[in-house]
């Protein structure tokens, strides 16, 4: 069965005119890079905007998600994917809409009812809980026991900050070939949400207040790449209908099994496809060190390294090949690609040489450097292909393998502490007399470092983590890694991030656990290996979380305003920020 065209046709046949999906860049929209939902191109009119195409809509849309950026390798995250939609501007509301998606999943897609169960919104001090959703389901032959009442976490929907939101209602389904419980508990993790109601009839501004939208809408999204492997029956989405010929042909390339190798061959595969569909965006999105181009100068650099793993000739065809599969799978419903085709394919092969280039570079000196005859590579050259040539440590360990050889990791990572030791005592022979280790300003900077990690995790990427710190009592300075010179847009985000969690007072706790709590609490700590059994964390509200020693600050009020002053390159790939407190 082809869900997305059944869809279309359901919805069609049902008074909803099918809009083409937008471009994957937002047209009128700087705030995001990409769009993560299909009600985002529909903002104007989810307000209040007269849309051409009339007051209900249905479509399939082009998202890129980020957020889930390292999760990608497992069964089923994906850096794009297409959700299914259909809307209703100020006509149906509720009935109707649960009606619609009821039928749609039991008669059209023939899901039997005892296989569905139902979240909604359970209330809070401004939103009565939503008893209309729970009757409606129930009129369909949903019992009591499969409606799960949740909070705003779960069943309130908004894209961001700010914006046209409301309470939601889930249908999840059960994946298991286990006897089905009679009573639905959603944190059960056989059952898997599959589509979602939001009830749109709220505006939220960007200080959290609430308003009436001047009209009521529905705004659903089902994720195409969930509904196909539940339809189909497997648990891991990559071996669904979607994505089974893509990976049977990286196994021909390969000459290896996707069993045993399924991190590696999922990465490959799930970035080489979103990098298509970006190269082909009618934004002519092309490799660079900022915005859209930086994400596809990474997305493609890494599919790239995990081909390197997995022994592919980086100079072969390989993501030639699989792109022009992707592009013969999807052009039918998306025309960009067989028109951008030639530019796609351009796109992929110029960052593919790029980056070869600097690998090679890292090799040469790797040849030059290293000496053969040893078992292992000494900490200092390994050290010195990092910070010198921007060589990352896991390939110096890749190159050190092929060769029968091993690398002195932990003396790699002892080299990193080193030199944070070093930056740290310059710091304080420089302040004593006076002005000793922890003074009340120095106290501060650390509190401060820990909310300018966070935040740049946020704005530049989850890769981020703080390579070298130093702090005096006039400045705070922090290495992070980063290919690019962040943009002042970028610079202002983490700014304005960090001066707002200064002013919500965040509370700052001392935690203490052993290393392994600290790891599954996922508490962020660079050479774990080099802390002791029992260790301290610090924990600043629900943004951060960092082994650390201390000392920090008891709440983030005390900070003042943050400002970052400079922002300059440190060594290959690190970029380096100093930024004050005033
Ligand atoms: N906009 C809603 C979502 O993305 C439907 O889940």
């Amino acid at each position: 069965m082809n869900v997305r065209e059944e869809f279309i046709k359901y919805f069609t046949k049902n008074g909803h005119k099918q809009i083409p999906s937008s471009p994957i860049v937002p047209e009128n929209d700087p705030t995001v890079l990409f769009n993560t939902a299909g009600m985002q191109p529909l903002v104007p009119y989810l307000m209040g905007e007269e849309h051409p195409y009339g007051k209900r809509l249905c479509d399939y849309q082009k998202c890129v998600r980020l957020t889930d950026l390292d999760e990608i390798g497992d069964k089923t995250h994906h850096t794009f994917f297409e959700m299914l939609g259909n809307w209703s501007l100020g006509d149906y509301f509720k009935k109707e809409s649960i009606g619609y998606s009821f039928e749609f999943l039991t008669k059209v897609l023939n899901i039997p009812v005892e296989r569905l169960a139902i979240t909604v919104f359970a209330g809070d001090e401004k939103i009565p809980r939503d008893e209309v959703s729970a009757g409606y389901w129930k009129e369909k032959g949903i019992s009591e026991d499969r409606i799960a009442y949740l909070g705003k976490d779960d069943n309130f929907w908004i894209a961001g900050d700010s914006g046209p939101c409301g309470c939601d209602t889930e249908i999840f389904y059960f994946r298991s070939d286990d006897e089905i419980p009679a009573k639905f508990d959603p944190s059960d993790e056989r059952w898997v949400e599959i589509w979602n109601n939001v009830f749109m009839e709220f505006y939220q501004d960007e200080n959290g207040n609430i308003s009436e939208l001047k009209q009521k809408n529905v705004d659903t999204g089902m994720g195409l790449e969930r509904i196909v492997a539940v339809l189909e029956g497997v648990d891991d989405n990559y071996k669904s209908s979607i994505w089974s010929d893509v990976i049977n042909k990286l196994e021909v390339i390969t000459g290896l099994s996707y069993e045993g190798n399924e991190k590696a061959m999922r990465i490959i595969v799930d970035h080489i496809r979103t990098s298509v569909f970006i190269a082909a965006d009618p934004a002519s999105i092309k490799p660079s060190n900022t915005d859209q181009g930086y994400i596809l100068r990474r997305l493609i650099r890494r599919y790239i390294r995990q081909a390197r793993k997995l022994g592919i000739d980086i100079n072969s065809d390989f993501d030639e090949q699989i792109a022009l599969l992707i592009i013969s799978k999807y052009e039918k419903y998306y025309s960009e690609l067989s028109c951008n085709k030639e530019v796609v394919l351009d796109v992929l092969s110029n960052e593919k040489k790029k980056f070869s280039r600097t690998l090679e570079k890292g090799l040469r000196e790797f040849e030059k450097l290293v000496d053969l005859n040893a078992k292992v590579i000494d900490k200092n050259i390994a050290f010195k292909l990092y910070d010198t040539y921007g060589f990352p440590i896991e390939l110096t360990i890749e190159e050190a393998k092929d060769r029968g050889m091993s690398v002195d990791v932990d003396g790699f990572y002892e080299r990193f502490r080193e030199h944070q030791e070093k930056s740290r005592t310059a710091s304080k022979g420089k302040f004593k007399g006076g002005l000793s280790g922890n003074s009340e300003m120095e106290t501060k900077y650390h509190t401060a470092t820990h909310l300018l990690n966070a935040a740049l995790k946020k704005v530049i990427g989850s890769d981020v983590h703080q390579l070298g710190s130093n702090i005096t009592p006039e400045r705070l300075r922090f290495d992070f890694p980063c290919d690019h010179k962040m943009t002042d847009e970028e610079k202002k985000m983490v700014e304005d991030l960090v001066n707002e969690w200064i002013k919500e007072d965040l509370p700052v706790e001392r935690l203490e656990m052993s290393k392994d709590e600290a790891l599954r609490s996922g508490a962020e700590c660079t050479f774990i290996e080099k802390y002791p059994d029992v260790v301290t964390v610090y924990k600043i509200g629900d943004v951060s979380k960092e082994l650390c020693g201390g000392p920090h600050v008891s709440h983030t009020s005390l900070l003042g305003h943050f400002k970052i002053k400079k922002e300059e390159s440190s060594s290959a790939g690190v970029r380096r920020i100093k930024a004050i407190l005033e």
